[in-house]
């Protein structure tokens, strides 16, 4: 019986315990994402290349209304970041971070989703496609 109890014990103080080393809750509750980023400038394409340390996702040019969008499975070990250099016209160009680990803890864990809109003004952030955040702008 005491054996029992002590190895019950031990076995949920192993489990509390590597919960709790666990580098963030993005590797616990979700660690599928997928990203969409989608051309709303009022007229020009978007010249977009993203990279992570591992992936280069190579150029693109989206039209107006355009999505592009990838997913990806985040890495215990890697600590994954996404981030894309975006440029449109002769006079726009930025490279923001679509994904980072800490993001998707705050702000794409609920959904497993991040959507970046690429407009005029700047870069705005959903993680449902529908209620938006300017989060960077171009300058
Ligand atoms: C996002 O919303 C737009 C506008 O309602 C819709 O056309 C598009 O299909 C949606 N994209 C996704 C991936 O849900």
């Amino acid at each position: 019986m005491y054996n029992h109890l002590l190895s019950c014990f031990f076995i949920s103080f192993l489990i509390t315990f590597h919960i709790s080393q666990a580098p963030t809750l993005a590797i616990v509750l979700c660690w599928r994402f997928r990203v969409h980023i989608i051309n709303a400038l009022s007229h020009d394409n978007l010249d977009i290349h993203c990279y992570s340390l591992d992936d280069d996702l190579g150029e693109h040019n989206l039209q107006v209304g355009g999505d592009f969008t990838f997913k990806f499975g985040e890495h215990v070990i890697h600590h994954t970041s996404f981030w894309c250099d975006m440029k449109y016209g002769s006079d726009h160009s930025k490279t923001i971070y679509v994904f980072t680990e800490k993001f998707g803890d705050n702000q794409c864990c609920h959904t497993r989703k991040c959507f970046w809109s690429i407009r005029d003004d700047g870069f705005y952030f959903s993680n449902n496609n529908q209620s938006w955040v300017r989060w960077y702008d171009w300058s």
